[in-house]
């Protein structure tokens, strides 16, 4: 079978990026992207390209290159799901903030109700694919309801995780690692791998597009994750060692690193890993592993949360005891809001829980991202609850520029590796700011030497 009509149901950042790059790549397949978010579609739609709903390097020239000829966002799911022969699920899964499961698993209800909505909708045989990242054995429950609409539809469940990282997601979709397809291993089943197999092999070799059964796929995607996280959490847990004994983590990550069984990446130590799906997809995997009985097995995941959360206190309390243990009434200016650079999402930034420990503290807080706003800063920390909207507003600015950004500040943090940072003229930021002038750096990209030989006292994540 060949697929002529794609349907994707989710137009955030996976969905997005992803479908654009499908159409930009497969001009003879039709794409349709729908969303219930009418603002969400209106940006993809808007003909200014940097009005996008999400800043991707690269993502504007691939939108630019297929929308409007075979790649569709609107907000009209019924008929997308009526013309497609694939649908791609590609709604979010947060973790569930009420009831059995709080705070841990994965809140399936979108999902649940895209299944419901294409069982009512779908007058054709379909292929349903997978997209979001779920809980092993998702595919059942959804075979479940997709089988109960009673009218002869046929439906095949595949599972197709996206590994894409955000700020890189154009290059990852591009030329990913590897694409993961599981499927039934039946004639229908292989039918619906193989037409899946042959989308992406418009512009990804075979060698490259892993087939697997289908729980083994959805669970590949959760496991990769807790183990990306599970390196920033070993680095960072040796990053208080190495402070404490004058190691230098860096210079750790690059010695074991060279072992070709460690491997170079994923070593870079922070003031703890932020975005959308690590913590949400350990929890999930912890949750699972509490679930069928396997309690060992879900502490040894639970405390890679457990280190990033002591990561991100570490910090915050390194700044009190520095500022000779009190922040109250103190200007610290915060350097980036996003939970990496080059993206201007902030979902589970470290830079939000930091400032919400040093606000505690009655601290002043400035912040400065170059691709976040106002409202989202207040938005992030309203989200906490830990104090009133009126004290977030009262307690922190949020700086559009570096115009008197530093003037008697007591400190400085880095909280996220925007490569600008690196250039500011710190001996500016030196006769600006009260003295002792102070600086942390939570994820070692300044030069400390340099910066202590103009006169700040530094701190780097690591560095003894
Ligand atoms: P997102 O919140 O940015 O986008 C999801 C979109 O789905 C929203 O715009 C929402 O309005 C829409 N939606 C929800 N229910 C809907 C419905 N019934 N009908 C139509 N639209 C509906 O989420 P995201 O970051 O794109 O993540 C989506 C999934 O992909 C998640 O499971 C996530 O874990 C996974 N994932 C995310 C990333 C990432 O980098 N963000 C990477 C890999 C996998
Ligand atoms: C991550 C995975 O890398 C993707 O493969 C996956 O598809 C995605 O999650 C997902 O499922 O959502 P993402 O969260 O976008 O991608 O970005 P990462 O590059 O993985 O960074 C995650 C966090 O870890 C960031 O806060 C980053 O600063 C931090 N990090 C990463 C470190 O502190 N040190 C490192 O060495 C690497």
């Amino acid at each position: 079978m060949k697929v002529k009509n794609i349907c994707c149901i989710g137009a955030g950042y996976v969905g997005g990026p992803t479908m654009a790059v499908i159409a930009a790549k497969c001009p003879d397949i039709d794409v349709h992207v729908v969303d219930l978010n009418e603002q969400r579609i209106a940006a993809w739609n808007d003909v200014n390209l940097d009005n996008l709903p999400i800043y991707e390097p690269g993502l504007s020239d691939i939108v630019a290159q297929a929308r409007g000829r075979n790649l569709i966002f609107s907000t009209n799911v019924d008929q997308a799901i009526q013309e497609a022969d694939m649908i791609f699920i590609s709604v979010n899964t947060p973790t569930k903030t009420y009831g059995i499961g709080k705070g841990m698993a994965a809140d399936l209800k979108y999902i649940e109700l895209c299944a419901r909505q294409i069982a009512r909708v779908a007058t054709s045989n379909k292929i349903i694919v997978e997209k979001s990242t779920l809980p092993v054995r998702t595919a059942e429950a959804l075979k479940s309801i997709l089988s109960s609409s009673g009218n002869g539809v046929k439906f095949q469940v595949l599972s197709n995780p996206e590994f894409l990282a955000e700020g890189t997601a154009i290059q990852d979709l591009l030329q990913p690692d590897r694409v993961l397809i599981g499927g039934e291993r039946t004639l229908e089943g292989e039918e619906a791998i193989q037409a899946l197999h042959d989308v992406y092999n418009n512009w990804i070799t075979t060698e490259r597009i892993l087939l697997t059964n289908v729980w083994s796929s959805e669970l590949s995607k959760l496991t990769a994750n807790a183990f990306l996280a599970q390196r920033v959490s070993s680095i960072n847990s040796l990053s208080a060692l190495c402070e404490a004994t004058e190691a230098d983590v860096d210079e750790v990550a690059r010695a074991i690193g060279q072992d070709s069984r460690i491997g170079p990446k994923f070593l870079k130590s922070s003031v703890g890993f932020g975005g959308s799906c690590f913590q949400k997809d350990i929890l999930n995997l912890v949750y699972l592993c509490q679930t069928y009985g396997l309690n060992e097995v879900a502490d040894y995941w639970h405390q890679v949360i457990k280190m990033n959360d002591y990561q991100k206190r570490r910090f915050a309390q390194k700044i009190i005891s520095t500022l000779y243990n009190t922040v109250n009434g103190k200007k610290i200016v915060l350097l980036g809001w996003a939970f990496k650079k080059d993206t201007n999402d902030t979902r589970e930034s470290a830079a939000i829980y930091v400032a919400d420990y040093l606000l505690s503290e009655q601290a002043e807080i400035v912040v400065y991202d170059p691709k976040v706003t106002q409202e989202q800063v207040y938005a992030d920390l309203d989200y906490l609850n830990t104090r009133s909207e009126e004290r977030n507003r009262s307690l922190v600015t949020v700086a559009k520029n570096y115009e008197d950004l530093f003037k008697d500040a007591h400190a400085v943090a880095v909280m996220t590796e925007w490569d600008e940072f690196k250039t500011i003229d710190w001996s500016k930021v030196y006769i600006d700011m009260l003295k002792p002038a102070f600086i942390f750096d939570g994820r070692a990209i300044l030069d400390m030497q340099a910066l202590e030989g103009i006169g700040f006292t530094g701190f780097a994540i690591g560095k003894g």
